[in-house]
């Protein structure tokens, strides 16, 4: 269940990386020919093709390198950071998308330990890293500020999950515990791993929902950078579609409250145009404004958000946004109220992680609290969760509810 042991493994993938730029750098006849077969392609475009991929995988190889060697600098204390964690989920595109093509060879019943030279796994190799060529999926946009714009129940509740989409034993306690709470709605805040491939947005995302998840409550999804790495295709075309949602956008309102969630992972860590002018056209009344994203505008092991705190400083400035909850960082946090915006993290969804421990912190950051309790499931990692809002009028109960059933933290928000 969930992601194979094997693409978690940091030295396993660069190995498998290291192997198949070798074999392919040797592009003996039976590489080439079953490469051209299964490509449907001649042996001069071929060798473009192996070309790219050589210099793309070689591409990551040194980044690899570079952050070791950022890690190392920082600090000498084992890394925290999930990105350089125990198991092995950098954010890097090239990366992503051989692990998602090792999972995609690994489910093969003939390939549980595949043949790292073998020429038809270069291929299948290809296929998936070529997705990038592809562009990114087209973005839909809004024709009015009115679109994208849903009621939100002045009295119910609820579930904000992120990073999520791994479909292990974590992700599935978690749904459980979410079916438990019978929200009205599900929002998950982002990350289909590894790539976000339709084939893993269906095993990893709908059909564990399905399987766990409440099953009268309304499904929404921002999109992340995992869901990214492939182009977005699985997440645009197959996720959105399946859930009913019109976009990677949206603004869900009462008389008291808004909840509006916004994509920062079509253009990396960033916003686009189109949907900062339809904010412009959400924010008016009284309405508290509670902002969703996948990405972070303040952690303490990576660098912080400050293209989107520019695209949103006016707002910030006026006061108009009254909390900001993100995911991304797979820990639960809450920061130190920042301009004035309660600010949160949630990435704790599912991914296993190291817990958090103030010496390693390595970017400035004003922590009030962060949860540091052992996952039951795997008592070497941290405990998983999501948080549940119960909206009563104008007043909002935060519970930060665990893979056990149990409850990290609740606050008040009013
Ligand atoms: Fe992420």
């Amino acid at each position: 269940m969930g992601l194979h042991e094997e693409t978690l493994d940091k030295s396993n993938v660069l190995h498998v990386i290291d192997e198949a730029v070798s074999a392919l750098q040797k592009d003996d006849v039976a590489v080439s020919g079953s490469a051209c077969e299964a490509l449907g392609i001649g042996t001069a475009e071929w060798a473009a093709c192996r070309d790219q991929l050589i210099e793309d995988l070689q591409e990551a190889e040194d980044w690899v390198e570079r952050e070791d060697a950022i890690v190392q600098e920082v600090s000498d204390t084992p890394p925290v950071d999930s990105q350089d964690g125990p198991e092995f989920i950098p954010s890097h595109p090239t990366i992503a998308l051989v692990q998602s093509a090792m999972e995609e060879q690994l489910a093969e019943p003939t390939s549980r330990h595949f043949n790292r030279r073998d020429p038809k796994w270069l291929s299948v190799l290809y296929h998936r890293l070529r997705t990038r060529a592809r562009g990114k999926a087209p973005f839909p946009g809004h024709q009015q500020h009115e679109d994208f714009r849903f009621d939100l129940p002045e009295r119910g509740t609820i579930a904000l999950v992120s990073d999520w989409g791994t479909g292990n034993v974590h992700a599935a306690a978690v749904a459980q515990q979410i079916s438990a709470r019978n929200p009205d709605h599900v929002v998950h805040l982002g990350d289909v791993y590894y790539s976000g491939t339709p084939r893993e947005v269906q095993r990893n995302f709908l059909d564990m929902w399905r399987s766990y998840g409440p099953p009268h409550a309304r499904y929404w999804a921002l999109n992340a950078n995992h869901d990214m790495y492939s182009g977005g295709y699985g997440y645009f075309q197959h996720l959105l579609p399946a859930f009913g949602q019109p976009a990677s956008y949206f603004n869900m309102q009462n008389r008291f409250w808004r909840l509006v969630g916004l994509d920062s992972a079509y253009v990396n860590h960033n916003f686009n145009t189109p949907q900062m002018a339809w904010l412009e056209g959400q924010l008016a009344g009284d309405a508290r404004t509670v902002l969703l994203t996948h990405h972070h505008l303040l952690s303490p092991f990576r660098k912080r958000g400050n293209a989107l705190e520019e695209w949103l400083d006016p707002y910030l400035t006026d006061g108009r946004i009254y909390g900001w909850i993100w995911g991304h960082e797979h820990h639960l946090i809450e920061f130190a109220d920042y301009r004035g915006v309660k600010c949160r993290c949630i990435g704790h969804g599912s991914l296993p992680y190291v817990p958090p421990d103030r010496r390693r912190v390595r970017h400035p950051a004003d922590i009030v609290r962060w949860e540091t309790r052992p996952s039951p499931l795997q008592p070497s990692r941290g405990i998983h969760g999501f948080a549940l809002l119960t909206f009563d009028g104008p007043s909002l109960q935060v519970e930060y509810v665990d893979e056990a059933g149990g409850t990290a933290w609740t606050e008040r928000w009013d």
